[in-house]
């Protein structure tokens, strides 16, 4: 919230220990499901209702602050609407970078490495086409025509089960080689065969493929699995998604840092086939996200379906502008 007329409430407020009561400031300021302004309401407070925050989370801006604080009711107010005397944190972080584990991967999605599968960089799945060779991952990605990089579904501790497959072609939007626009930082790579079990094979053949997804909404339930790249195994999270900006879908889980860029955000997901929809990617706002607890997608839409296609039907490839910074 903003620096406004708070010096007798911080007087008050510090001193009576951690889940302190602070005023809404606003009439009527909704209470909602999660922290941002898609979120159902499941409450209203009357101003100078005095609410208990049991942590405090970042989701959608409102009026400058993108804070939101979740009550002893169970849901989330915007903290631009709470008088806590600051406009930063007040106490602890609802979800601080943990909900997510490691396990030893999953066949549709893998790591993206120049040769040397434990050097990986960024994460990238296997979505369903026609020649059974698409992947996706983040536009921030790559640079250039993307030769010389391999895909290696579902790696983990210097395993690659399912083989090894090198990219034959990069396909991104034009906006994203136009500027960087964060609305666009996905990417299809077609892949060239692969060996698997000394046979010459393509990638879908071998470890199936999720369906893109590019009319959903912003808020869903995703499992996401990705690679950091200090670890030899993926993390994966079960989360729901929320609209951090317009264009841009937010999850609060971690830790996902550097090299689970691409990572898929997959709906529908099925515990058994272990494959669902892929309705987003770890990239977009701050290449994905500036601290390893919260991250971000640009929102799928038509201008991905288009991209796609031309992967899918296996048009000529595109260089891809990269240097693109995270502004974090
Ligand atoms: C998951 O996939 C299996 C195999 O196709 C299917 O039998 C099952 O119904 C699916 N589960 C759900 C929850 O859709």
């Amino acid at each position: 919230m903003k620096l406004t007329s708070f010096a007798a409430y911080t007087m008050t407020l510090f001193f009576t220990g951690t889940l302190a009561a602070y005023p809404i400031t606003g009439d009527n300021v909704n209470c909602r499901s999660g922290p941002g302004t898609s979120y159902s309401v499941t409450k209203t407070y009357a101003k100078g209702h005095e609410v208990t925050i049991s942590c405090q989370t970042s989701g959608t801006d409102v009026s400058g602050d993108s804070i939101w604080d979740k009550t002893s009711d169970g849901c989330y107010v915007a903290d631009h609407y709470v008088k806590t005397g600051t406009d930063g944190y007040v106490t602890s972080k609802c979800s601080s970078g943990a909900g997510a584990t490691t396990f030893d991967g999953i066949p549709s999605v893998g790591v993206l490495h120049h040769g040397d599968a434990t050097k990986h960089f960024c994460t990238a799945s296997v979505i369903e086409s026609q020649h059974s060779n698409v992947i996706l991952t983040a536009a921030h990605c790559i640079s250039g025509s993307g030769k010389g990089i391999v895909f290696s579904p579902g790696y983990h501790d210097g395993d690659e089960p399912y083989g090894s497959y090198p990219v034959t072609a990069a396909y991104v939007h034009p906006n994203w080689n136009q500027n960087h626009n964060i609305d666009y930082d996905f990417a299809f790579l077609t892949l060239g065969k692969g060996d698997h079990g000394g046979k010459a094979v393509d990638v879908q053949s071998v470890v199936g493929g999720n369906i893109l997804v590019t009319s959903d909404g912003y808020q869903n339930t995703v499992e996401v699995v990705g690679y950091n790249d200090n670890e030899q195994k993926p993390r994966q999270c079960r989360v729901g998604t929320y609209k951090a900006e317009t264009g841009q879908l937010g999850f609060t889980c971690g830790p996902f840092s550097s090299g689970t860029s691409g990572s898929p955000w997959i709906a529908n997901y099925n515990a058994s086939t272990k494959r669902g929809n892929v309705i987003g990617n770890i990239g977009g706002w701050h290449t994905g996200g500036c601290t390893s607890g919260v991250s971000y997608s640009s929102k799928y839409g038509t201008g991905t379906f288009s991209v796609y296609s031309r992967a899918n039907t296996g048009s000529s490839g595109d260089s891809v502008r990269g240097g693109a910074s995270s502004g974090c």
